[in-house]
């Protein structure tokens, strides 16, 4: 049965591939892409996902959500590992920027749509899902199934010693999101840390004369270069590709039911996850956390999604 989904991302260039391999996977029904303030800036955002969708140019278009300035900007963003524009300083064109509801209407109308039987992948901070919830606190349990790709179990963060990014973006609305009654799975990065990709990715990219294959060629050598530069690794992690596959493959993954909450206030420690896994545990269970995965299968998973596109898009 396909699976209705909707793709809440910050482009980026892992929501990038994430987006290219979901548009084009017959077991998704992308019902729509909102867009988050969050690798860059909303208007870079905005502009970035329009991007994505006309150089992929899918037989459907998905409704597209646009970003709104978060009331409090974070002090971080990801253009040293993204690129200026946050898509490897590609700098595609844009067609007149195409007049865009609000991420938070685009999903509260979705959801609504179909109670129940709507899956939200989040990819990015988790601003307009907590905004949606707070719009209408029903939505909450009209979501089929809540994954979002986040913060860390006792892996080190990435934007601070303490702290994943897409949480620490924004933890207040991390917070609320945790601490709403939604079916909810969290892939950390201590899991989709675990899968990187060599240089050999791109012999395995889609060929040119695929609508996929050039947009992957513009956008991924930037994250190698960036990678090797600035991370000191040779390879890439593509972490929001991991969180989609947990959707699609959730066999790959080990799941544990956990109690999470997020620091909101902590100098050293803002953003942080945090687990009450005491043997006298008094937090309650509120989410699935994804605790082990098989890299190999993660990886074959995307790279099928990968050809899967180039061969959806061959001019
Ligand atoms: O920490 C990884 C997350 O931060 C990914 O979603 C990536 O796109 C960045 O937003
Ligand atoms: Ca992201």
């Amino acid at each position: 049965m396909v699976r209705k989904v909707i793709l809440d991302v910050d482009p980026g260039i892992d929501d990038a591939v994430a987006i290219t391999m979901a548009l084009f996977d017959p077991r998704l029904e992308v019902l729509a892409l909102t867009a988050v303030s969050g690798n860059v800036a909303a208007s870079q955002v905005n502009r970035n996902l329009q991007a994505v969708v006309e150089q992929l140019d899918p037989p459907r278009w998905p409704r597209l959500g646009a970003a709104a300035e978060p009331e409090r900007r974070p002090d971080a963003d990801a253009r040293h590992i993204y690129g200026a524009d946050g898509l490897g300083n590609a700098n595609f064109p844009v067609a007149e920027l195409h007049h865009l509801h609000a991420s938070e209407k685009v999903l509260t109308d979705e959801l609504r749509g179909d109670p129940g039987n709507v899956t939200v992948l989040a990819l990015g901070p988790l601003t307009n899902v907590a905004a949606t919830f707070r719009r209408d606190p029903a939505l909450a349990g009209q979501v089929g199934h809540l994954v979002m790709m986040g913060g860390t179990i006792s892996g080190p963060g990435n934007v601070t010693p303490a702290a994943e990014f897409n949480i620490y973006c924004d933890p207040l609305s991390a917070r609320a999101v945790f601490r709403a009654p939604v079916t909810s799975t969290l892939v950390p990065l201590d899991v989709s840390s675990q899968v990187i990709f060599g240089y050999d990715l791109l012999d395995e990219l889609p060929p040119e004369n695929t609508r996929a294959g050039r947009f992957l060629r513009r956008i991924l050598p930037h994250a190698f270069r960036t990678h090797r530069q600035v991370l000191g690794t040779e390879g890439i992690h593509l972490h929001d590709c991991v969180a989609l596959v947990a959707v699609t493959n959730p066999e790959l993954f080990q799941l544990e039911r956990m109690a999470a909450d997020v620091e909101t206030a902590g100098e050293l420690t803002l953003g942080a996850t945090v687990f009450d896994r005491r043997p006298n545990r008094v937090w309650r269970p509120n989410l699935y956390v994804a605790v082990d995965v098989d890299v190999e299968g993660v990886k074959d998973s995307i790279l099928r999604g990968i050809k899967q596109a180039g061969e959806a898009t061959r001019d």
